[in-house]
C-alpha cells in the first residue's frame, strides 16, 4: 500500500515537473499566420515554406546563403547599430552584412527588401507566382534601428556573470533551458531566441513568441521577460 502510494506520488511529482515543459510549436503552425504568404497573397503553386527557405537550389539562382537553405533575398543594409548601456555586461556586434539568423528576420523586417524576392523565385515559369518586388514590409513593423530594441547578436553570459547579474544561466550553447525552447545560436541570442517565425495562432502563440517554461514569477507577471531576468 504505501509503495503504491510512493508511486502515486512519484507520477503526480513527474507530471508536474514535464508540465513547466511547454513543447515546441509544429512548423505546420505557420499555416494562417502572419508568415503564411501562399495564402495571403494567393502563392498558387509555391509551397508556403518557400517564401522563406527551398529545398534546392540550381541553375538560374544558385545565389544566396546555403544557410538554413535560406530563400529570401537578404538585405544589404550595412550597419543596423548595437544597443548600449552603462549596465549591460554584454557586448553585442553589428548585424549588418553577418549571416547569422537575426539577419534572416531583417530580410524583411528591414523593410528595405520586397517580401515576394527570392533567391530562388525567378527559375522555373511556374515558380513565379507574384510578381517580384512589389510588396514591402509595412512602416510600423520595421526594426531597423537596433539601438532601441532588445539587445541580440551577442553571446550569452557566462554562468558566474549571468549569477552576478541576475540572468537565467544558459544549460548549453543551443539553449537557455535546455530543450531548445528558448533557443541559443552559437551561443548567443537573436531574435529567433524570444521568437520562433513558424509559431502561428494556431499553436497558440501570440506574436510568433517562443513558448518559454513558465515560472510561478511568470505567471504572476504575464510576462516571458522574467524567465531571463531573475
Ligand atoms: C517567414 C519565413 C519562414 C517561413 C514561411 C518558414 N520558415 Fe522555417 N525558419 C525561418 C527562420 C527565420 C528560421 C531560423 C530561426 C529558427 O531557428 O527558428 C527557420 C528555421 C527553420 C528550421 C531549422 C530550425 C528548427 O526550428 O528546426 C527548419 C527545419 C524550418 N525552418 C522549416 C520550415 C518549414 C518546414 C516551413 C514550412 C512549413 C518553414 N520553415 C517556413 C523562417 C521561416
Ligand atoms: C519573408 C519575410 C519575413 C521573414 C523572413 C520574417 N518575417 Fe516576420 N513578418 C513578415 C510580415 C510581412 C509580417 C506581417 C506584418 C504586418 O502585417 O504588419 C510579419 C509579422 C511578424 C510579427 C508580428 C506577428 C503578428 O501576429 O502581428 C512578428 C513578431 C515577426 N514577424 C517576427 C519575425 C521574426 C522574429 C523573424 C525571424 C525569426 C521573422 N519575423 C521573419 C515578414 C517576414
Ligand atoms: C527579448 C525578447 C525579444 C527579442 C530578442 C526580440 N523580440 Fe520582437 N518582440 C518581443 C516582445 C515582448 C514583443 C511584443 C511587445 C512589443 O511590441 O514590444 C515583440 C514584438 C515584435 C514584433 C511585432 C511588433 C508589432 O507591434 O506588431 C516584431 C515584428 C518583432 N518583435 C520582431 C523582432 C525582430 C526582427 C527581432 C530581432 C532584431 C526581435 N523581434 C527580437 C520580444 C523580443
Ligand atoms: C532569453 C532570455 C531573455 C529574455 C526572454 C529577455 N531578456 Fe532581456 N536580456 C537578456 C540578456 C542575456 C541580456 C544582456 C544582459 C547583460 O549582458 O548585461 C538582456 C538585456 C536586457 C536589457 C538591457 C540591460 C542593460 O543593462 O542595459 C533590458 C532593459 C532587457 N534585457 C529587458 C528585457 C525585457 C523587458 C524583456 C521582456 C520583453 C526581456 N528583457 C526578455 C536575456 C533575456
Amino acid at each position: 500500500m504505501k509503495f503504491v502510494l510512493k508511486a502515486a506520488l512519484l507520477v503526480l511529482a513527474l507530471c508536474v515537473a514535464t508540465s513547466t515543459f511547454a513543447a515546441r510549436a509544429p512548423k505546420s503552425a505557420v499555416f494562417g499566420s502572419a508568415h503564411d504568404f501562399k495564402t495571403q497573397l494567393g502563392g498558387a503553386s509555391y509551397t508556403l515554406c518557400n517564401f522563406c527557405h527551398v529545398a534546392h537550389k540550381f541553375g538560374s539562382a544558385p545565389v544566396g546563403p546555403g544557410y538554413l537553405l535560406w530563400n529570401h533575398t537578404l538585405s544589404s543594409v550595412a550597419s543596423y547599430g548595437v544597443y548600449t548601456s552603462d549596465s549591460m555586461r554584454s557586448t553585442p556586434t553589428d548585424l549588418g552584412g553577418q549571416l547569422v539568423v537575426s539577419n534572416l528576420c531583417l530580410s524583411c523586417h528591414d523593410g528595405t527588401v520586397a517580401i515576394n524576392s527570392w533567391y530562388e523565385g525567378q527559375a522555373a515559369a511556374n515558380f513565379q507566382p507574384l510578381p517580384q518586388g512589389t510588396l514591402f514590409m509595412p512602416d510600423d513593423t520595421t526594426v531597423r534601428d537596433l539601438t532601441k530594441q532588445h539587445p541580440v547578436n551577442f553571446v550569452y553570459p557566462d554562468a558566474t556573470t549571468a549569477a552576478a547579474i541576475g540572468i537565467q544561466p544558459a544549460a548549453d550553447q543551443f539553449s537557455v533551458d535546455g530543450n531548445g525552447n528558448v533557443p541559443l545560436f552559437q551561443g548567443r541570442m537573436q531574435c529567433a531566441t524570444c521568437h520562433d517565425p513558424h509559431a502561428g495562432p494556431s499553436s497558440g502563440a501570440h506574436l510568433f513568441f517562443r513558448t518559454f517554461p513558465s515560472t510561478p514569477a511568470q505567471t504572476l507577471t504575464g510576462t516571458s521577460c522574467v524567465y531571463c531576468h531573475l
